[in-house]
């Protein structure tokens, strides 16, 4: 079966990257493509390096564009999708890539976004776990999923199965992360220009305000964390795509190292996208490059008493549309890895 498919900002680089996985997909067909500021513009001149969707051209972004199409992915500015999905009724399936329907908590929305709540979809991380199972059972059959955000899918898959074994404490969880510019989007800001970038570390959102603290939190309670506390701290670094999460936390009393590693092991077993990698290496985010994969690094330190995770991922594949487009094949029963590269480019 073939599914027709629209992409709301499509211009921009998370529309970008579901433009690149969606055109080699075998059951979906992009159809329409739209933009903001760019609407009207051929879709070449935003996405030069697209040349399979050349014929396209942006269209302005609203419910009559999107109607009709058996799957909508929007990638939006937060706020910008809920007032969409609230204009284009229950038909079809709709991914959001942005904050909108992520957070189940109106007060964490409030606190951490402000203005209109839109209310929260299926999560769109197949892979964390959830009480006995997978976040994956929630998306099976969905017809509205979020997509999560970078970095709190990142430090979720680190640090969930620690919680959900009962093998690390949910108090005093630290993460820190190295990231790419592209995951603050296209649109020009000071502080991403190369001048301010190149050769320097530049961190941001630091002591508990970034937005993907609340998301963390909540994968944390659905793996059976009570009231988890994370200290969280990204680290603009100069390579385009990519995130590399430090992310550590005390091992509960009594537990062996070999327990620790075991609910990591477990956890991702079959996992297509998820791989623990054996005891003494660690991921490097080029290894993850353009492909849906997360690669998991675990180290046990004694002397601290605390489990070291080092974890990588594509901030644009698996960190938004590669997680779009795996929950939307979840959703409408096509094998989940359809379409989605488990390799990435290197060097
Ligand atoms: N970048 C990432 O790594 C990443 C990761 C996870 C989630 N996300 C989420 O994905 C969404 C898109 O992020 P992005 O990084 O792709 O941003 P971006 O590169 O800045 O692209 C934003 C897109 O939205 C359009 N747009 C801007 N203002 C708009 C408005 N007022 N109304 C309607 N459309 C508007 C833009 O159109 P024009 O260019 O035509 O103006 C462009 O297509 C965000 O919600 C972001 O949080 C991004």
């Amino acid at each position: 079966m073939s599914y027709s498919v629209a992409v709301a900002g499509a211009s921009g680089y998370a529309g970008g990257e579901l433009l690149r996985l969606l055109s080699a997909h075998p059951q979906f067909t992009v159809t329409t493509v739209t933009g903001f500021q760019s609407a009207g513009q051929p879709l070449s001149s935003a996405q030069p390096h697209l040349r399979s969707l050349a014929d396209l051209t942006l269209q302005p972004t609203n419910a009559d564009s999107l109607a009709g199409h058996d799957i909508v992915f929007l990638a939006l500015p937060h706020g910008k999708s809920g007032e969409i999905t609230a204009e284009l009724g229950d038909d079809g399936l709709v991914v959001d890539c942005g904050a909108d329907h992520r957070l189940t908590e109106k007060a964490d929305w409030d606190a951490f976004y402000g203005g209109e709540y839109f209310g929260a979809w299926s999560y769109g991380v197949p892979e964390l776990p959830v009480g006995n199972g997978k976040q994956r059972s929630s998306i099976v059959g969905s017809t509205r999923i979020a997509a999560p955000g970078c970095n709190a899918s990142t430090v979720s898959l680190a640090l969930a199965p620690g919680i959900s074994a009962g093998v690390i404490e949910e108090q005093d969880l630290v993460a820190v992360l190295a990231v790419g510019p592209s995951g603050a989007g296209k649109s020009l800001k000071l502080q991403y220009l190369a001048s301010e970038i190149l050769g320097s570390a530049n961190p941001y959102g630091v002591g508990g305000t970034h937005r993907h603290i609340p998301e963390i939190q909540q994968a944390l309670r659905a793996a059976g964390a009570t009231s988890p506390t994370i200290s969280f701290t990204p680290v603009i670094v100069p390579m385009s795509r990519g995130i590399l999460s430090t992310a550590t936390a005390r091992i509960t009393p009594g537990v062996s190292a070999s327990e620790v590693r075991s609910a990591w092991e477990a956890a991702y077993a079959d996992e297509p996208f998820v791989h623990v990698l054996p005891e003494g290496r660690m991921p490097r985010t080029g290894d993850v490059l353009g492909s849906n994969t997360v690669l998991i690094g675990l180290a046990v330190d004694e002397a601290a008493g605390r489990v070291v995770t080092v974890t990588a991922l594509d901030n644009l594949a698996k960190g938004t549309a590669g997680a779009a487009i795996q929950s939307a094949n979840i959703a409408l029963g096509i094998d989940e890895s359809t379409g989605l590269p488990v390799d990435g480019v290197a060097p």
